[in-house]
């Protein structure tokens, strides 16, 4: 849309929606979740997002609830490989993180499909651009979310067991729902501490 039709309430009205963002931890988001279409318009969002080339860098993948038992699998055997004095105790913890939040979604980023011109770096800020959007839109449903990462998405279980390429990673999963207990959000920096001007 042109500047001149830009409607002035806008400004205003998306500040509002980014400052409502907060991480809600999955542990605090229940059904329901996104339904058939609010998880349409959720990848219509993503799919806002730059993308220099066109190359389509990202991609989500996600785990229905039929198959968290097959991720808490990937989960606790993650941490047993790298830590094989993890009690029992642990090991469940870490399952347990599978069976959080109604719509978990995978991030997963390709370094090098389409033109290998196209750097990881610039990849990434596609991605960011496209998760943030996700994260925008899921707000303006009404859900909360959160981004959590993780030393097993690392791991190569958990690799073969969500058949990423030699060339894909996957930075983060992404959860949502409805929340259950919102919590003060963490202060933002203050646009003075994030902006200069070049003094060349
Ligand atoms: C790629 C990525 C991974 C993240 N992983 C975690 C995580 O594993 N655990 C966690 O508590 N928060 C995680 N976060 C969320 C940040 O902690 C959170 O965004 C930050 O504290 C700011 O809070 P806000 O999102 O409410 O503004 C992650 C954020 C990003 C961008």
């Amino acid at each position: 849309m042109p500047p001149e039709t830009t409607p002035s309430e806008w400004p205003d009205a998306a500040l509002q929606l980014m400052s409502a963002r907060r991480t809600i931890l999955p542990r605090r988001l229940t059904s329901p979740g996104p339904d058939a279409a609010q998880k349409r318009q959720l990848f219509v969002a993503a799919a806002t997002a730059p993308d220099h080339d066109q190359v389509q860098p990202w991609r989500f993948i996600e785990v229905p609830e039929e198959a968290r038992p097959r991720l808490a699998d990937v989960f606790g055997q993650a941490l047993r490989d790298r830590d094989p004095d993890a009690t029992d105790a642990q090991v469940e913890q870490a399952r347990d993180k599978a069976y959080r939040a109604p719509l978990l979604l995978l991030l997963v980023v390709d370094a090098e499909k389409g033109d290998p011109a196209i750097d990881v770096y610039e990849r990434m800020v596609s991605a960011g651009a496209a998760v943030q959007s996700l994260l925008l839109m899921a707000t303006a449903q009404g859900f909360g979310s959160a981004l959590t990462s993780g030393k097993a998405l690392k791991a190569e279980p958990f690799r073969q067991a969500f058949k990423l390429a030699p060339s894909e990673f996957a930075p983060c999963f992404i959860s949502i729902g409805t929340v259950t207990q919102a919590k003060p959000g963490k202060p933002r920096p203050d646009p003075s501490a994030i902006a200069s001007c070049w003094e060349a």
